[in-house]
């Protein structure tokens, strides 16, 4: 049913929801930070992941600045974008991989970091399973950004701007459904909280985006664990 949605059904206006120039103007300005406080963390990288590339959207202000960039998705038709974007770049793999089975594809610890950004988080089966799985293939932080609550006149405005249909919304939890088959969830730092420590990890820094975003960087719980140990060693 998910896959519907990126597979074209509501792509129809040339993928308006996922390129920028259609934004609204708050959505134009998290694109833009969430854009700099990536190339910030990442630059001089050996090996990123983006799980859920999409159509590529970020692979020309994030692949310059890394060794190699690896994008996974599981929808045809976005990879076939996020491919030609690549025939751009010598250092850009795109591949047909589910975020659920990363680990029957990467060696643990693989990637320096990965990003899973624009409410990827949010459209998933299970996000205990996909943070779990982005874990495993991480050795540094993994960066999502995911819708923040309390913002649904905003979403109801933007999916009217980029044309996305929309058939329920559920409002308490602030989720989204489309007509093709999408479900989009909202969070607030407890939730994101609640579902990082489930997978294992906990919340290292947080910011928020042009008002309508969550930007967060998730480390292994354990690596923190192992500081304390060692510091105690010491005393
Ligand atoms: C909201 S879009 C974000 C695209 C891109 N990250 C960006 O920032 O423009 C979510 C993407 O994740 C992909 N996706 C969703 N669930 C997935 C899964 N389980 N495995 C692989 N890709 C998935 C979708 O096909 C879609 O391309």
């Amino acid at each position: 049913m998910q896959n519907k949605f990126f597979e074209g059904k509501d792509f129809n206006n040339k993928f308006k929801a996922l390129i920028p120039k259609y934004y609204p103007l708050e959505y134009k300005n998290y694109v833009e930070e969430e854009k700099k406080l990536i190339i910030n963390k990442v630059k001089g990288s050996n090996k990123i992941l983006e799980a859920g590339v999409g159509i590529g959207r970020i692979i020309p202000f994030i692949a310059p600045k890394v060794k190699l960039f690896v994008g996974i998705d599981n929808a045809n038709l976005m990879l076939e974008e996020s491919k030609q974007i690549s025939k751009k770049y010598k250092n850009v793999e795109i591949k047909k991989i589910d975020i659920e089975k990363l680990d029957k594809n990467y060696l643990k610890d693989y990637f320096d970091y990965s990003l899973c950004i624009w409410n990827t988080l949010g459209n998933v089966k299970d996000e205990v399973k996909v943070l779990t799985q982005l874990s495993k293939v991480t050795s540094k932080e993994i960066i999502i950004t995911v819708y923040k609550k309390g913002t649904i006149e905003k979403r109801i405005n933007w999916y009217n701007t980029v044309g996305i249909e929309i058939k329920k919304i559920n409002k308490k939890d602030e989720i989204f459904y489309t007509k093709s088959g999408l479900k989009s969830k909202s969070y607030n730092l407890d939730d994101i909280k609640k579902i990082a420590k489930q997978a294992n990890l906990k919340i290292k820094t947080h910011k928020i985006l042009s008002n309508v975003i969550l930007y967060i960087e998730l480390s292994k719980e354990w690596t923190w664990q192992l500081n304390v140990i060692n510091v105690k060693s010491q005393l």
